[in-house]
């Protein structure tokens, strides 16, 4: 086991990333030093491997006696509301997303917190971005609240780095496809409902249309690329906004097409709704050279990998 003498704070524990992150990091430093937390009660994977508190981000006070009782020196600040939902409720989404960071990095000042993860996300791209391998640094335009919430939040993550030299790591994630824990209310969510009606139904009505492109990852190697760059020596890290991160693109044709090698009965039909305006805001694609060459970042499953594992998991 590495000899990590950090304890480690999870905000937003429950979540499809934040459940697979505690685990890996607790199997990585220890289950000692990973304290996990949520708004939400415990979530039943997470059940006996380790610390849990139940807390609000936005309840600054709580979090700040958290951190001080439990000594914590990193924080890893899942806790968000994402795309689909936050159309629903720009200003809660607002409020969430932005308040929960402002506090982390508030207290990671005063508290002297040495190292921070807090996701961004592809949704910072519009549609004046280049649509596609969209590069790190172009126009970013973002049209969704979640967007315009993650953007202003990248600008924070430089300023808190810039003014009070705290160090930020963070990362674009594309949508994550797993198994385990169950993601919540994102416009990349079609490519993990696909396969549990897939299995269960041998058909599924997709949210959004033929031909829709977006960029995706396996969360096995979202977790990857989490832990490394937070792992990665501090000089490696050439900018404290957010990282461009690349897995694979698919449109609901492809990731269907490669079901039925599996499942040979199973179909599906197009009912796009809302969420259509939202993926074709974003990009289809990702360019992510700077986290390839500055902390080396290479990314595992393709499709067909992701598609068996995924089934075999269901
Ligand atoms: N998976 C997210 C969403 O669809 C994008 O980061 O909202």
């Amino acid at each position: 086991m590495p000899d990590n003498k950090d304890n480690i704070l999870i905000i937003g524990s429950n979540g499809q990333i934040g459940v697979e992150l505690t685990l890996a990091l607790r199997k990585k430093y220890g289950n000692e030093f990973v304290i996990a937390s949520d708004l939400r009660d415990e979530n039943p994977l997470l059940k006996g491997t380790g610390k849990f508190f139940k807390i609000d981000v936005l309840n600054k006070e709580d979090l700040k006696n958290i951190i001080q009782k439990e000594n914590i020196q990193q924080i890893y600040l899942l806790a968000a509301v994402l795309s689909a939902v936050g159309e629903q409720n720009p200003l809660m989404a607002w409020n969430i997303n932005m308040n929960a960071l402002l506090n982390v990095l508030e207290l990671s000042k005063e508290l002297n917190i040495k190292k921070i993860f807090w996701p961004s996300s592809i949704a910072v791209f519009g549609p004046s971005s280049p649509k596609k391998n969209c590069p790190q640094q172009t126009i970013i335009e973002p049209v969704t609240v979640y967007g315009i919430s993650k953007y202003a939040g990248e600008s924070w993550c430089e300023y808190y780095f810039e003014k009070y030299g705290i160090d930020i790591r963070s990362i674009r994630y594309p949508g994550i496809i797993s198994y385990k824990s169950a993601p919540g209310g994102g416009t990349t969510d079609y490519a993990i409902e696909i396969f549990h009606t897939a299995v269960k139904d041998k058909t599924y009505n997709c949210f959004l249309s033929k031909g829709t492109y977006l960029p995706m990852m396996y969360m096995d190697d979202a977790i990857r690329a989490t832990i490394q760059l937070m792992d990665a020596p501090k000089e490696k890290i050439k900018t404290h906004r957010s990282y461009n991160l690349a897995g694979i693109s698919f449109s609901p044709e492809e990731i269907a097409a490669e079901i039925q090698k599996h499942i040979p009965e199973f179909q599906i039909n197009y009912k796009p709704d809302f969420r259509q305006s939202i993926a074709d805001s974003w990009p289809q694609s990702i360019d992510d050279t700077e986290a390839r060459t500055h902390w080396d970042w290479k990314h595992q499953y393709d499709l067909s990998a992701i598609v068996k594992d995924m089934l075999e998991h269901i």
